[in-house]
């Protein structure tokens, strides 16, 4: 009896696991939070379940603000059962890294990670008890031997007020800056759950999601076309994630009992916690990226 928030229903993971959320026995209520909503929000009332459209762009604070507004409407008036739930999916890689929110900051730093702390930070207090906020991460935040080897660059941390900060109307756009924005806003949301779970109230657990590499979702929509032709055909490798895999297992994070026990930012992939390096282990950052995202969110 329970209603569920995520963002980026629409396309890739997002939308799987709203479809199986949708589709379970023990339904909730859904809230959708994102653009052009209509098409997935049709598909789970299909399935049965009651859905609420809330239309965001997550690259606008003001509309963010909305949102979070609207949400609390709805589950204080009773007009959705509570909210135990807050599924932060969406997620874009700027396809240059010179662009800017309509806040005037990196986009994907913006739509990844500084959206999901102003929703989160407005809805926390709605949230019930036991209730369960889950972040999307991604391993690109370092480096191994395959990356490597793809040349996907690994963060590069910063002082976040540099890292939010539009590169220079000079700078080279390109491939390596793109996956430096992309891994540096997934090493923030690895730091913000950090920080989170010592700030929200004991009830409430903060876990990271981590899919897979799911090569040919939109995400990499900014690529060229020749690459996101090799994503496709990569995408269709046995054993490579796909949305149809994890997104399911993204429902399950959010509302299987097996998963309740998750709390401190506890990094699942798919469908295991596995140890994130220590360098997304960092209470001085954490503490920095807290009170820097607090600026960050005045401002815009
Ligand atoms: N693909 C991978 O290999 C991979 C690996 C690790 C982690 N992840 C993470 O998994 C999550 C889902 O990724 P995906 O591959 O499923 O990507 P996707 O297919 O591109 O889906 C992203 C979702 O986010 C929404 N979104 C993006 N910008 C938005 C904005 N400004 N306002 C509102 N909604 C916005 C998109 O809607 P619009 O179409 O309206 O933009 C879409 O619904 C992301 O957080 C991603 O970083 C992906």
């Amino acid at each position: 009896m329970t209603s569920v928030l995520i963002t980026g229903p629409t396309k890739g993971l997002g939308r799987i696991a709203t479809l199986a959320m949708a589709a379970r026995a023990d339904r909730p209520d859904l809230l959708l939070v994102g653009r052009n909503l209509a098409a997935v929000a049709a598909e789970a009332r299909a399935l049965g379940a009651t859905v609420h459209e809330i239309e965001t762009d997550l690259s606008r604070l003001a509309d963010v603000r909305e949102a979070a507004a609207s949400a609390r409407k709805l589950v204080e008036s009773g007009a959705v059962r509570p909210l135990h739930a807050i599924v932060g999916n969406a997620g874009a890689m700027s396809s240059d890294t010179r662009q800017a929110s309509a806040d005037g900051y990196e986009l994907t730093f913006a739509v990844n990670y500084l959206a999901h702390a102003q929703l989160i930070g407005d809805l926390a207090a709605t949230l019930a008890e036991p209730g369960r906020i889950v972040l999307l991460g991604s391993n690109t935040y370092h480096q191994n031997f395959w990356r490597g080897l793809l040349r996907v660059p690994p963060a590069q941390w910063r002082d976040p007020l540099e890292i939010a900060r539009p590169a220079d109307a000079d700078a080279t756009p390109g491939l390596a800056a793109n996956g430096t924005a992309y891994s540096n806003a997934k090493l923030a949301i690895l730091y913000y759950a950090h920080e989170l779970q010592r700030r929200v109230r004991p009830g409430i657990g903060v876990t990271v999601f981590e899919p897979g590499w799911m090569p040919g979702t939109s995400l990499g929509r900014g690529a060229p076309a020749a690459a996101q032709s090799v994503a496709r055909g990569l995408g269709r490798i046995p054993g490579v994630s796909t949305p149809e895999k994890s997104g399911p297992l993204l429902a399950s994070v959010a509302l299987d009992e097996k998963w309740a026990h998750l709390r401190d930012g506890a990094f699942v992939l798919k469908d295991h916690v596995i140890e994130a390096k220590p360098v997304a282990h960092d209470r001085q950052r954490e503490a920095r990226l807290w009170a820097a995202t607090g600026e960050l969110l005045a401002r815009g």
